[in-house]
């Protein structure tokens, strides 16, 4: 069948680019957007190296149909990132970035540019798009922080990789009789500790949504020691606030923990493992549908919104809805909710130590 476009003086031209953290997941974003845009709508698709540096630096590589085939299951992203920020002041006699980017957006021929990224990534987009640029965002990121989505891809293939080291803490606890302290990436945000803490059974999870005190958390401890309980697990977001910033959150706490209770402490910190290899089902099929959906908007020329999953539904909302803004755990959100309700200790009280409030 002839695809319309190819009946179009001029089928768009559209350049993807990946910037921020790495996650599972981006590479079939690529793929989404790229085969709907070439097979579907017959348009051009360049790749743009090194996220909004590539822009800068008119780095990229044409995409095809052959280029983007075996890429689904392949973690990290084939354009390679980075986390330059165009808008950031520097000094003067600096070149100006964005007037940089507008130029070579218009000497590349782009329709559209495509950001797949974080909140500061969308951020960024936003910025550009004020200046006159087509731009569509698609949210990436492990810690699930990007304002206006339920669920940006990477979130889902982090939860299984700290769940599964969640699972493996568990035996060695048990062995040692000994309390477990692992440190979840989620940068300001607390999600992915929250649902890794619930899906691996920890029974202490900290967030940096809720403050904690030290003594409610030794005290609840101290009581499962006392209840015969062989072992503990403490599931702590890196985000945590904690006195000096010096020391990690899982060096902080597994410390105060050691001295607190007395119970022999080891510490994890999962750090880039949560990034890194092949993304889940969940993720391949939601950032399909984000590329997908991408080029829908492209197509209509809907352009300055970001795609996002909302009640398991894809849409988009405005970019400038997004730009500068951060998605917290709210404190009553069912899950802290249903979390209580397990005598799971949140950091700030439990049931089984609900003596030690005044602690
Ligand atoms: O945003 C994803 C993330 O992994 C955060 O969870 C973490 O705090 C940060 O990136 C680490 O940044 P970098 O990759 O620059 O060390």
């Amino acid at each position: 069948m002839q695809n319309k476009n190819s009946i179009m003086a001029h089928p768009k031209r559209i350049g993807i680019l990946t910037a921020g953290g790495d996650c599972p997941g981006i590479n079939a974003a690529i793929r989404g957007v790229g085969k709907t845009a070439i097979v579907r709508h017959g348009m051009e698709v360049i790749g743009i190296s090194s996220g909004f540096a590539g822009l800068i630096h008119k780095e990229y590589t044409p995409l095809s149909e052959e280029k983007l085939s075996g890429i689904l299951t392949l973690g990290g992203t084939i354009l390679g990132t980075s986390r330059e920020k165009p808008f950031k002041k520097k000094g003067k006699g600096t070149i100006d970035k964005p007037e940089l980017i507008k130029k070579n957006y218009k000497e590349l021929g782009l329709d559209c540019l495509v950001c797949i990224g974080g909140n500061g990534t969308q951020k960024t987009a936003y910025q550009l798009s004020e200046l006159g640029m087509n731009v569509v965002g698609i949210p990436k990121t492990i810690d699930n922080d990007v304002f206006g989505t339920d669920f940006s891809f990477g979130f889902d293939s982090a939860l299984s990789i700290a769940t599964d080291a969640i699972d493996r803490l568990h035996t060695t606890a048990n062995s040692h009789k000994r309390i477990m302290v692992i440190e979840i990436m989620g940068h300001h945000a607390g999600w992915l500790t929250l649902y890794a803490g619930m899906a691996g059974g920890g029974d202490v999870i900290l967030i940096p949504e809720l403050s904690y005190n030290p003594k409610v958390v030794n005290q609840y401890l101290k009581m499962r020691a006392e209840r015969k309980k062989p072992y503990s697990i403490v599931v702590v977001a890196e985000g945590i606030s904690r006195p000096d910033g010096t020391l990690s959150a899982a060096d902080y706490v597994s410390k105060l923990i050691e001295k607190g209770t007395g119970v022999e402490t080891r510490k994890t910190i999962l750090g880039y493992l949560q990034r890194g290899g092949s993304p889940s089902a969940n993720d391949r099929i939601l950032a399909t549908r984000f590329g997908s959906h991408a080029v829908d908007l492209i197509v209509n020329e809907d352009y300055g919104k970001m795609v996002v999953s909302k009640d398991a539904q894809i849409a988009s909302i405005s970019l400038q809805e997004v730009a500068g803004k951060t998605r917290l755990v709210p404190a009553d959100y069912p899950l802290i909710t249903k979390a209580r309700s397990l005598d799971i200790c949140m950091g700030d009280s439990c049931i089984t130590s609900k003596n030690s409030s005044d602690a």
